[in-house]
């Protein structure tokens, strides 16, 4: 899909934003190691989260959509053996969280994925899960080892694992993992990632606890995970932020985002922006799937200042940095990123999307090996731009497009499907038009 964009006058309205993707993951996949019904409400409806609960499917879960869109499952405390091959699509943390969960059923099943998962590392969950004890390869690919991922048993004993890379991916997996093993399985993470897992399986009963130096422990599950019998996902702050960003950046530009999460492991894009000098405003609301949730309100025009984003921050601004890249181009100075290699395995090498795009629309920007300079204020010209088969580009360049001469011209743009069906519509809706899908 195509989509045009030209320069915004003004942004405004009140966005409900989809429910967070990594809840909507773990609410999936967790719900398999319970057995009552639990019915989620405000689902992410991305087709990342369809393909794990398409995989938990062909694993025995049964669900079945209501009326109101809302999706009800039903685990049955263990999962079956699988038809044929998992399919899991473009999504990372299908694949990694599964990886754990399969490999402690000890079921026989094949993780398999487009061709944009199939190139992504999966050695950093396969090493650690046979360390345990599982009977698991990956495909050799280049250094790495890559989907299709096969399973065939084995019985997990818990390990002490120290990760390389903060990741709530890894981490999660090695949870699912060990709370399916013998013994105690310890995690270690360089810094704290996203603790979804942490409080929901804890909230549901789950023998893990995070030790005062910040290990988490995990012990075997000797009963059905205790599910609510009722979920309400709360809204994505990854799916918020490009319109965050959106009103930060465009003349008189005025946005509410209600019932967002703001857990702080997700909202160092917010901290991030108040720091550049924008006008952020959040409105506690009501707790959700235990996470604190918030009313986002923005005010564009603000004149923004550089910053330097440090690798401790970069966990919880993880899925920001293309479009923090694109706010730092309209910043008085230079805004320097370090510590983010990470971002080169995403769904597309991001640190180098970025910088491309940047550079097409008439930035000055540097890449580095882990992360870039961005020389703002920069006067952005339209430009002919590729998704790269990455929904978040996709996003981020929209919001480029917004605040550029002339017109971009963005392929690719249904990548945006996979975390946000509708993006495209709802930012035309609040550009007055600026958007063409
Ligand atoms: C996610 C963790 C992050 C993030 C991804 C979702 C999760 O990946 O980039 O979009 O839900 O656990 P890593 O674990 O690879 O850092």
């Amino acid at each position: 899909m195509r989509v045009r964009v030209r320069r915004a006058s003004g942004l405004a309205g009140t966005v409900e934003v989809p429910g967070d993707k990594s809840i909507s993951h773990r609410a999936v996949l967790f719900s398999a190691l319970g057995d009552s019904p639990l019915q989620l409400e405000h689902l992410a409806p991305g087709a990342d989260v369809k393909s794990t609960a398409g995989c938990l499917e062909a694993l025995g879960l049964q669900r079945t959509v209501g009326a109101d869109g809302s999706l009800r499952v039903q685990g049955r405390g263990t999962l079956l053996p699988p038809p044929g091959p998992l399919d899991c699509g473009n999504s990372g943390t299908t694949m990694r969280l599964l990886s754990g969960l399969v490999a402690g059923a000890g079921v026989v099943a094949t993780l398999d994925g487009d061709a944009s998962l199939r190139r992504r590392p999966m050695a950093r969950v396969l090493v650690p899960l046979r360390a345990m004890g599982a009977q698991a390869v990956g495909t050799r690919f280049l250094k790495d080892e890559c989907a299709p991922l096969h399973f065939s048993g084995g019985a997990l004993q818990g390990r002490a694992h120290q990760l390389n890379v903060a990741s709530a991916q890894v981490k999660s997996c090695l949870v699912l993992a060990g709370l399916q093993a013998d013994g105690v399985t310890s995690i270690r993470e360089p810094e704290p990632s996203r603790d979804h897992t942490e409080r929901m399986l804890h909230a549901w009963g789950a023998p893990l606890r995070v030790a005062p130096d910040g290990t988490l422990l995990v012990e075997r599950l000797t009963r059905p995970l205790s599910l609510p019998s009722r979920l309400r996902v709360p809204g994505d702050p990854s799916s918020a932020a490009f319109f965050v960003g959106a009103a930060v950046l465009v003349p008189g530009g005025s946005v509410s985002c209600p019932g967002v999460d703001v857990n702080p492991t997700r909202t160092g894009f917010l901290r991030v922006l108040a720091r550049m000098g924008a006008q952020l405003r959040l409105e506690p609301g009501q707790d959700a799937a235990g996470d604190p949730v918030a009313t986002l309100h923005v005010r564009g025009g603000s004149r923004l200042r550089s910053t330097t984003i440090h690798p401790a921050e970069v966990p919880s601004l993880l899925d920001e940095v293309p479009l923090l890249a694109v706010v730092a181009s309209q910043a008085e100075g230079v805004t320097r990123l370090s510590g983010a290699a990470e971002l080169r395995v995403k769904e597309s090498d991001r640190l180098r999307q970025v910088c491309q795009a940047l550079r097409a629309m008439g930035a000055e920007v540097e890449e580095t090996e882990d992360g870039f300079a961005v020389q703002g204020p920069a006067r952005l010209q339209g430009a002919y731009l590729d998704a790269a088969g990455d929904h978040r580009i996709a996003m981020a360049f929209a919001v480029a497009g917004l605040v550029a001469d002339g017109e971009t011209t963005l392929d690719g743009a249904e990548w945006a499907d996979i975390s946000y069906p509708g993006f495209f519509v709802e930012l035309s809706a609040r550009s007055a038009g600026a958007v063409q899908a």
